[in-house]
């Protein structure tokens, strides 16, 4: 089994996609989104995104790796009536399905950069994207001091190392290597531009549950407490976890509501 699938389908992603539904409207509301404009999202998960764009009238293609996400993001879109959004399985590494210059926009949301092999990933984007069209990612930042990038450092204290060779998906987050990946691409390096953006975490109850809920859906949380429990230590992740997500919380309320900030970069082709 493909770990990078396996590690996807573990669990159940949607749980979290929950919390993330806000931001996701928001992100696609500024991203100039015309009726009848053919959108790729990429790692699109059950749709945070893709539903968004296909409400504005675009075409809208979602492609994922895990077979659970493709078919929520497909329920979602019949339970909406949107004919103009489907969802069908590929692997960001290798869109051996997808023909050259089929989108207007390529939109990727903490999605593709969880893909391995990164730098065949932003050629299969710029390939799948006509000339004239634009990609869009929403990566994670290493050593950001906010939600995302603190859940992930906590959690690889407790993991074993990863294996050799590995690239860590955090390096999206990182504009040298971005712009290294893009331009080997094909794309002008002058095309391509990067802001900070935020993103906000939503979720109905307190922040520790909020974190069992990390703990029970989704993927790489549950493998971390995996690891921790075979040392006995998980515990503390959880304790770290709870401190984590209690400090960054803002809901003035019983809710929990976090801010985390990410990269957002633009290749115009
Ligand atoms: C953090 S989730 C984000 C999902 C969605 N974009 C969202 O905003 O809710 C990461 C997504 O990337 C998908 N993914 C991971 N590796 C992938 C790959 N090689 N090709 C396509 N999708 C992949 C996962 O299945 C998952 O849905």
């Amino acid at each position: 089994m493909n770990p990078n699938k396996a590690l996807w389908e573990k669990g159940d992603f949607t749980r979290i996609a929950a919390s993330m539904r806000e931001s996701g409207e928001s992100l696609v509301a500024d991203l100039e989104i015309t009726p009848g404009m053919a959108v790729l999202d990429l790692g699109c998960g059950d749709g945070t995104t893709a539903l968004p764009a296909a409400r504005l009238g675009a075409d809208v293609l979602g492609v994922d790796i895990a077979s659970n996400l493709v078919e929520a993001g497909n329920r979602r879109a019949q339970a909406e009536d949107l004919g103009n959004c489907r969802f069908q399985e590929g692997d960001a590494s290798n869109l051996e399905d997808l023909s050259d210059d089929s989108f207007d926009l390529t939109v990727s949301v903490f999605g593709a950069m969880f893909a391995p092999r990164p730098f065949d990933v932003a050629k299969e984007m710029v390939r799948v994207t006509r000339p004239g069209g634009r990609i869009v990612m929403g990566n994670w930042i290493p050593n950001d001091p906010t939600l995302v990038a603190q859940i992930l450092k906590i959690s690889s204290a407790y993991s074993p190392p990863p294996p050799e060779g590995f690239v860590s998906p955090m390096t999206w987050g990182v504009e040298s290597d971005v712009t290294e990946r893009f331009t080997a691409a094909g794309a002008r390096p002058e095309h391509i531009s990067f802001r900070r953006d935020t993103y906000r975490f939503e979720f109905p109850g307190p922040p520790a549950d909020f974190v069992a809920e990390f703990r029970a859906y989704y993927g790489p949380t549950m493998n971390a407490f995996e690891a921790a429990e075979a040392n006995g230590r998980a515990a503390d992740l959880e304790e770290e976890l709870v401190a984590l997500f209690t400090a960054q919380n803002e809901s003035p309320d019983a809710s929990t509501s976090i801010p985390a900030t990410f990269l957002r970069v633009t290749v115009a082709l």
